[in-house]
């Protein structure tokens, strides 16, 4: 049964993200099978990490319980601080609207939607007019170089474009943390660079960008990066080249399997 930990227990004060002993084990036809066997990381503000590991290794099954669109077997997360395991549903609601974007592989953009109302979609809950939500989303749309596109529909526009719209989707209520699974997933390599290059300026902004991906050009533009085997953390460091520039390695915490968080 999950029990979290106590109440008045918390995380470090400058992670947007702190997982302790985070466990997730899915109930199979076959039996319990552990995809997450008890995961340590914490993840400042401002940082930009990237997941890495083979296929199976538990990274969507991470980034889905970061995300808060499913809920772990074991283990406490803490976003911005809070314990996420003593909230309400609808506080963890309005915590996860107003801290998270999040961008998938398939874009998810709804077809019969035009670009606009796609990305004023997260603002339909929120107390703001029509008018407003679809200047919020042309506002977005500009952010990502889209603008002249506001009425345009998915079909209509390219791969590398429809992954902007769901960037500026995510981007709509100023999120401080961006979790990408797989963003570059389904791009080519020259679009997949421009893509990344988006990321990176949300990140020169501040805003903390976690995304897992397959691939080393990718996991290169990312400051940390942190793979999984097997449902564990088996390494944890910053980008080589970033590493050489800070005359290091490793990230400020080596980790050994099933060790991730850093020392905070
Ligand atoms: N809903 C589920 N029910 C049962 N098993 C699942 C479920 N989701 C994932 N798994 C299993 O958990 C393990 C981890 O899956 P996960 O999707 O997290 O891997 P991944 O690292 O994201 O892989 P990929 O690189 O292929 O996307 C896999 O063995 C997978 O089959
Ligand atoms: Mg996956």
């Amino acid at each position: 049964m999950y029990e979290p930990s106590p109440v008045g227990r918390s995380a470090p004060a400058d992670a947007v993200i702190h997982v302790e002993g985070l466990t997730k084990t899915y109930v199979t036809a076959a039996g319990p099978f552990p995809a997450l066997k008890g995961v340590d990381l914490s993840i400042s503000h401002g940082e930009y990490v990237a997941i890495m590991g083979p296929s199976g290794s538990g990274k969507s099954t991470f980034m889905n319980l970061l995300g808060c669109l499913d809920t772990p077997t074991a283990g406490d997360y803490y976003l911005v601080g809070r314990n996420v395991a003593h909230m309400a549903n609808d506080e963890l609601a309005t915590l996860r609207n107003r801290t998270i974007g999040f961008v998938f592989q398939g874009f998810n953009l709804l077809p019969r939607m035009s670009l606009q109302d796609n990305v004023a979609l997260p603002l339909v809950y929120s107390h703001l007019d029509r008018e407003t939500r679809r200047r919020r989303a042309r506002e977005m749309l500009a952010k990502v170089g889209l603008d002249s596109y506001a009425d345009s529909f998915p079909a209509r526009i390219s791969g590398g474009q429809q992954q902007r719209v769901a960037i500026a989707r995510a981007l709509i209520n100023s999120p401080s943390l961006i979790l990408a699974d797989e963003p570059t997933g389904n791009l080519d390599s020259h679009t997949s660079e421009e893509i990344m290059a988006l990321f990176g300026q949300l990140n020169d902004e501040g805003i903390t960008v976690v995304l897992v991906t397959h691939e080393h050009d990718i996991a290169d533009h990312a400051k940390r990066q942190v793979r999984f085997l097997d449902g564990l953390i088996v390494s944890d460091a910053l980008t080589p080249v970033r590493a050489e520039a800070a005359g290091s390695t490793t990230a400020t915490a080596p980790v050994t399997a099933g060790q991730g968080a850093p020392a905070c």
